[in-house]
């Protein structure tokens, strides 16, 4: 169970003020749960997705993991409790090699090629043309962002974090990708929480948790908040939380 309790991530502003970019977010994500993470741009969504990485330093509250207090681990120490992230923007590894990632986020150098590839099919990719290709400046957007996907499918992580994983990716990877997480979650083994605006992955969700300004404006089963996510999109309104506490 993953438990985010009042956390805070403040950043100083000039004049000597602070900003507030997460305020105070409390959440729990059970065991085995899809959790889709959604609202507006600069909402605080990778923010609050980096800090359970431990990619930004919060400056209060606490994150557990499966009881374990992970706030002040390190990256390397959460990736061995069983958190991985996927970032929105994936970096690029030059010199590094396809074949070369998912060995590492397998925790295996004798991956066999075979077992390699079958990460890159689960996100589209055609794998022999793409395993010994340099994860650097000639692959496209929507490939390396792929790449990144299997590897955190390599590493299969009690918990996977998954920044906008629809970014740059064409349909026909995308509907390949939406059937890998729907796998994954039929298993029930690993707890994904995916930040995304898009329908097709907030269709999968078990729960929808909306962020907006640094805070969770609602948080609850699927059915119950993608209607009042659908009607305000659809009226041309933001899923503003006072706009959905007056639905
Ligand atoms: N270190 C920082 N210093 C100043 N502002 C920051 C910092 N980190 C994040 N922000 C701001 O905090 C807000 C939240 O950013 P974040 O990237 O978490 O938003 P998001 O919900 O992921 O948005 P999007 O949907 O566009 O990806 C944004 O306004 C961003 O500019
Ligand atoms: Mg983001």
């Amino acid at each position: 169970m993953l438990e985010i309790r009042s956390l805070r991530y403040q950043v100083p502003e000039e004049g000597g003020t602070t900003l507030g970019i997460l305020n105070d977010v409390s959440l729990t994500i059970g065991d085995g749960s899809l959790v889709v993470v959604t609202g507006p741009n600069g909402g605080g969504k990778t923010t609050l997705a980096k800090a359970v990485m431990g990619l930004v330093t919060p400056t209060s509250g606490q994150i557990l993991w499966n009881g374990t207090d992970v706030t002040h681990m390190s990256i390397t120490e959460r990736a061995r409790q069983g958190i991985s992230y996927g970032f929105q923007q994936p970096p690029r590894f030059k010199g590094l090699k396809v074949r070369d990632l998912l060995c590492l986020a397998a925790g295996r150098e004798d991956l066999a090629t075979e077992d390699a590839c079958q990460y890159l099919t689960k996100v589209g990719l055609c794998a022999h043309d793409y395993i010994d290709r340099e994860v650097d400046a000639s692959l496209s957007g929507g490939e390396v962002k792929r790449i990144e996907i299997a590897t955190i499918l390599a590493r299969n992580s009690g918990l996977m974090i998954f920044d906008e994983p629809e970014a740059g990716i064409d349909l026909w990877s995308f509907a390949k990708l939406t059937e890998t997480f729907r796998a994954i979650h039929a298993k029930r083994k690993a707890t994904l929480m995916i930040i995304s605006h898009q329908e097709r992955i907030i269709d999968l969700a078990d729960e929808i948790v909306l962020i907006e300004d640094g805070k969770v404006a609602r948080h609850g089963p699927k059915d119950e908040i993608f209607p009042l996510i659908l009607e305000r999109t659809s009226t041309g309104c933001t899923y503003l939380s006072q706009e959905v506490d007056k639905a």
